[in-house]
């Protein structure tokens, strides 16, 4: 594993939108595992920034997100849908039929489960996977827990995270209980991880991920296991480590 350690959120999203930048200029046509969150929004800000100055072009790039919330339509300003198109979808020269999320709406969502992992499998796997991670050590939605689940799957948020990510919603209320999370199997067999994390808040499920004993109670630990991790953290996110 490769830890960079950077001065603040901006070096980190700048860092991290290079190594992006990189890897699909080298290799067009691969497969981006894509988060949502705080996190990597300053990194697709360089992503959107190189394409528009003509130096990244996503027309045969693909992309997989890891989650999207249950119930929510991808109109709804909150969905990782809406996110995606927000921050980086809208802004580059993606195909339509190249963007991949979880179906959250889905009438039957262990089969929307199923048909995303033969997607994933059908492109061939992630090439280079992006994950964040929750301030409870998870990664997608794969929350703290007695096992990993390697396949795609609903999950019931845990509630340190309804509680985390209330604050994009009026009230906690309004947050999803639900979710369909990319599952580890994809994840770990991605060829390379982009792993980012910024903030004091993130200090414990860093050192968690990267120091602790793999348990998955703080699933992202698992990610020790990846044979080709590059994980770029900003200093206060660090300090543990
Ligand atoms: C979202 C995702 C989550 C986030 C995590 C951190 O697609 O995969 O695991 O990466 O919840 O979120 P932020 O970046 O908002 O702190």
């Amino acid at each position: 594993m490769r830890i960079i350690i950077e001065e603040n959120y901006e070096d980190m999203s700048r860092t991290a939108a290079s190594i992006v930048k990189d890897y699909v200029s080298n290799h067009p046509a691969c497969v981006l595992g894509c988060a949502t969150g705080t996190t990597p929004i300053g990194m697709y800000q360089g992503l959107v920034e190189a394409h528009r100055e003509g130096k990244l072009d996503f027309s045969e790039t693909r992309f997989f997100n890891l989650d999207e919330y249950c119930g929510l339509d991808p109109s709804n300003d909150q969905s990782y849908t809406y996110f995606m198109k927000e921050h980086l979808f809208d802004h580059i020269n993606v195909r339509p039929e190249h963007i991949h999320l979880p179906d959250g709406m889905a009438g039957d969502i262990e089969a929307a489960c199923r048909r995303y992992d033969a997607e994933i499998e059908r492109s061939g796997g992630i090439d280079l996977q992006v994950v964040g991670i929750g301030i409870n050590g998870h990664i997608g939605f794969n929350e703290p827990g007695d096992c990993f689940y390697p396949d795609t799957h609903k999950i019931a948020l845990h509630e340190s995270t309804i509680r985390a990510n209330a604050r994009f919603f009026s009230s906690i209320e309004d947050v999803p209980t639900e979710a369909i999370t990319m599952g580890i199997r994809p994840i770990l067999q991605s060829k390379m991880l982009l792993f980012l994390a910024n903030g004091e808040s993130k200090i414990d499920a860093v050192y968690g991920a990267l120091r602790g004993p793999i348990s998955p109670r703080l699933p992202a630990s698992i990610l020790q296991l990846h044979p080709n991790v590059v994980a770029v953290i900003d200093r206060s996110a660090a300090k543990r480590l």
